[in-house]
């Protein structure tokens, strides 16, 4: 991977986490004023992660010599957090973002810090992918309506 193509790579990441931050809070917002309190914590949670990991993708931009740019990636916003797991849980499976992640760093072999990056990256949504599933598992036994009484709070 050239320098020009590893700071494009570095800004796509960053645009692609601020806006995945940015409709996470709006779900935490928005499930919190729903009454399910717990679910809308996993949202801050996520939402703060995906924070931290685009301004990591900034610095490190920076840190290479490179001009961090504005960008935006559209994103659903959903009202019941079923279709919100589900488009997670599909965006994992179609996009293979976890995957890709793990091949990028792979190929870092000349760029221990970027590496290190991405592979904390790859951890980081690992969790993600990994609290998404067993909550789809959870309202797969237990139904939605006793799933959603265990999310207020
Ligand atoms: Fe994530």
């Amino acid at each position: 991977m050239t320098l020009e193509e590893k700071i494009k790579m570095l800004n796509d990441y960053a645009a692609s986490w601020y806006s995945s931050s940015q409709a996470d809070f709006i779900h935490e917002a928005t499930f919190r004023a729903q009454g399910f309190g717990k679910f809308a914590d996993l949202c801050k949670e996520e939402g703060e992660e995906e924070l931290d990991e685009a301004k990591k993708c900034t610095e490190r931009v920076l840190a290479l010599g490179g001009q961090p740019v504005f960008g935006c990636v559209e994103q659903p916003i959903f009202c019941e957090i079923k279709d919100l797991l589900k488009d997670w849980d599909d965006g994992f499976k179609e996009f293979k973002g976890v995957e890709e992640l793990e091949k990028v760093a792979a190929s870092l072999t000349d760029d221990s810090i970027t590496r290190k990056l991405v592979e904390s990256f790859v951890e980081c949504e690992s969790e993600h992918r990994a609290w998404v599933a067993k909550h789809m598992g959870i309202i797969g036994r237990i139904g939605y309506e006793n799933y959603l009484i265990e999310q207020m709070g």
